[in-house]
């Protein structure tokens, strides 16, 4: 088992990385200053598909413990959805010495995180993702909210976990399409972080995605350790947080514009690919680089399809995106491998030509 440290002083915590060992989850409860009232919050294809996990997990009798069972979208990533972890947890007598544990993927990672950040001001939280995009990316950092009024995430908190514990037991029964979600936000990392990680993640992906447990424990790893080395330092995106959007400006704008029709990690392979050919029209990369880096892209195209786009709609989305500041449109762009550039502003018509050439291959 690997553990790495999110160093934030009063709030650091660890992420454990590991198979099979959700088990060790009361152990570390105990030997954290964790409350021992537990609640926990799971995702229904979780509870369905890891029944005896899951049991033994919620049946303690050493504790007191309850579960909520919650199947979530996009367009219940929302407050009422909230509103049922904060019944539940009235109903069964929770105060503010308890601690929520959210067993899925990063909606309700996001969800049960902002009903944790708001239940009687705070309580404590921790995170158990099951899918791969919240193991690589949104279990960890403190991000949590919910959708409203169409636009995403805009309502929220940041609310860091006391633990996050991966477990790739779990990943092993998601559909292909979520595996290739997950992997959108690893290709992130691996732009991101350094050549060495590029290279191992384009000889190492699967041309079918399928999972192998040494390649999938680096790729993790890897990721877990650029996020947590960015986060200790911009807990609250003051600053070099703003990394972590590589890709997302777009990703965003095109999750809307399709009406959530595409999934959030598909919409972040896409919105990658408008990246890197922005980044392109600017002179930011070379041509060469441009190549390299499209064949990670490539991988991804029958796995990813956009039926219809309205270009001028996405360029409004990102206009109301709630990291601009000034009116005007901040985008994370890249010279090459780990040498990314923050807030660059471009003009209408490239931002357009850059949704075109970074679309065209997936319509
Ligand atoms: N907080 C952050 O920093 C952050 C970062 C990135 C993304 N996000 C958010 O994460 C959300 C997307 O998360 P997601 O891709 O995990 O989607 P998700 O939570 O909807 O899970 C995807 C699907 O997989 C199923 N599932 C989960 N675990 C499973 C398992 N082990 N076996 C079989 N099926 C399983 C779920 O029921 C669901 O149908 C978006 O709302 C996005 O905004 C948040």
């Amino acid at each position: 088992m690997n553990r790495i440290n999110v160093n934030l002083e009063k709030n650091s915590y660890e992420v454990l990385i590991g198979k099979n060992i959700s088990k060790y989850l009361f152990r570390e409860i105990e030997k954290g200053e964790f409350y021992k009232n537990i609640f926990f919050a799971i995702d229904t294809n979780v509870n369905k598909n890891h029944p005896e996990v899951i049991d033994n997990l919620v049946n303690s009798d050493k504790y007191k413990s309850n579960k909520i069972t919650l199947k979530l979208n996009e367009y219940s990533k929302s407050y009422s959805s909230v509103e049922k972890i904060h019944s539940a947890l009235l109903t069964k007598g929770y105060g503010r010495d308890s601690l929520l544990v959210s067993i899925g993927g990063g909606i309700i990672g996001d969800v049960a995180g902002f009903a944790a950040a708001t239940f009687t001001r705070g309580i404590q939280y921790i995170n158990l993702p099951t899918t791969l995009l919240a193991a690589v990316d949104s279990s960890v950092g403190g991000k949590t909210g919910i959708n409203f009024s169409g636009a995403k995430n805009i309502v929220g908190s940041f609310h860091q976990p006391k633990l996050v514990l991966i477990d790739t037991k779990f990943l092993y029964t998601l559909p292909k399409d979520e595996v290739v979600c997950g992997f959108g936000e690893i290709v992130k990392y691996a732009f991101l972080s350094e050549e060495k990680f590029y290279t191992y993640l384009l000889k190492n992906i699967n041309d079918d995605f399928s999972l192998k447990e040494s390649s999938l424990l680096r790729f993790i790893n890897e990721s877990v350790q650029y996020k947590s080395d960015v986060v200790s330092k911009d807990e609250k995106e003051s600053g070099i947080r703003k990394l972590l959007n590589l890709g997302h400006t777009f990703a965003h704008a095109i999750e809307v514009d399709q009406n959530h029709k595409i999934k959030h990690g598909q919409a972040v392979i896409a919105g990658l690919n408008c990246m890197l050919n922005l980044s392109l029209q600017l002179d930011l990369l070379t041509p060469e680089r441009f190549k390299r880096y499209s064949l990670l892209i490539n991988k991804f195209v029958s796995e990813i399809k956009i039926k219809k786009y309205d270009a001028a709609n996405m360029y409004k989305i990102m206009l109301k995106d709630k990291k601009n500041r000034d009116g005007k449109i901040k985008f994370v762009l890249m010279k090459k491998v780990g040498e990314i550039l923050l807030d660059v502003e471009a003009e209408k018509k490239e931002v357009i030509t850059a949704i075109h050439n970074g679309l065209k291959i997936f319509c």
